[in-house]
């Protein structure tokens, strides 16, 4: 079975699954209008790199559909989450099929088509990777909820799930949203596929009794020279893995990949709010927060870059991207 559907557009206006209320409630709601759209996004009802530059472009034709200005429109939907390049891409993507007299809504169908083109492609790159009997560790949701269908870092996972190949995953619950805990784990366990939820704080040790055998992420953004900007906690994962020789691969469509931009340490990271770290664990407001929501791994921590191209060790397999248009 596949967890239901992250996004649609419904003719008049985009239907957004709301994960904030996940896995409680399975809700839709109904954006009709770009404010509804940026607010959604920054409120992480949908989240995921992806997942936000799709329904940014679908913000875009409902600005075509209202009529308020679509420089207006992709200032505002841009600015919603400042790390993740699909956003950018993705309303660059409307905004240039725009000035060739293209309406919005039909760039906008068409990202979401490839998207899930995309993932399969992603799935195919990686699927010789999920060897029988292996133990794979995941951190945050890249799944089919943080695209359209299959996911970046679970798509290798769902195809040998569906060659019958068994595995396990060990899912981190993810601080302080908890994405692993309420995303990937329920989606995992929609499809049948064996996982575990571990505290984040727990990969060190088992990574350290031999229980990982490989780490798959996805990613938000990476920069020209490969380094690899994911959510908060990415970094440390990568750091063990190269401590405890366990490969630690990286999952990611072409429009992830941000070539103007030259290393991690050029990319905004999302600061959060301090309620995100707090209010799950009932305490007030006057303990000073940082609640950074992104991190930067360096490239030399990469293992490999499962991708919509193929597989790859090098972040050369973008070469051929040359502006994030
Ligand atoms: O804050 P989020 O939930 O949007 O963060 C999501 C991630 O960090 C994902 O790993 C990334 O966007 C890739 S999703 C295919």
């Amino acid at each position: 079975m596949n967890p239901p559907a992250t996004l649609a557009w419904q003719g008049t206006h985009l239907a957004l699954l709301d994960q904030r209320r996940l896995p409680d409630e399975v809700t839709y709601l109904a954006c009709r209008s770009v404010d509804d759209v940026v607010e959604a996004i920054r409120s992480l009802a949908v989240r995921g790199a992806p997942a936000i530059g799709i329904a940014a472009a679908y913000g875009m034709a409902l600005a075509e559909q209202t009529g308020e200005s679509s420089a207006a429109a992709a200032e505002r939907l841009v600015a919603a989450r400042p790390t993740a390049v699909n956003l950018a891409w993705a309303v660059d993507q409307v905004r240039a099929g725009m000035e060739r007299g293209r309406a919005a809504i039909d760039t906008a169908l068409e990202i979401h088509a490839d998207d899930i083109a995309m993932c399969r492609a992603i799935g195919e790159a990686g699927r010789q990777l999920i060897e029988p009997g292996c133990h794979v560790l995941t951190h945050c949701n890249a799944g089919a909820l943080a695209v359209s269908a299959l996911g970046t870092a679970t798509a290798p996972l769902y195809l040998a799930h569906a060659d019958g190949v068994p595995f396990h995953v060990y899912v981190d619950e993810t601080r302080p949203v908890l994405q692993g805990a309420r995303l990937t784990a329920w989606e995992l366990g929609i499809a049948g596929i064996d996982r575990t939820l571990i505290c984040d704080n727990a990969a060190a040790h088992l990574m350290g009794q031999g229980a990982v055998d490989l780490v798959i992420v996805g990613t938000d953004r990476i920069t020209a020279n490969g380094d690899v900007v994911n959510k908060i906690g990415t970094r440390g994962l990568a750091i063990l893995a190269d401590y405890h020789n366990v490969p630690f691969y990286v999952a990611c469509p072409t429009s992830t990949f941000d070539p103007v931009t030259r290393a991690g340490s050029d990319v905004p990271i999302e600061e959060r709010s301090a309620a995100e770290i707090l209010e799950p664990i009932g305490l007030s407001g006057d303990i000073p927060v940082k609640n950074p929501a992104f991190d930067v791994t360096p490239e030399e921590l990469v293992t490999g870059y499962i991708t919509d191209r193929g597989f790859s060790t090098s972040v050369a397999i973008f070469d051929s991207v040359t502006d994030s248009s």
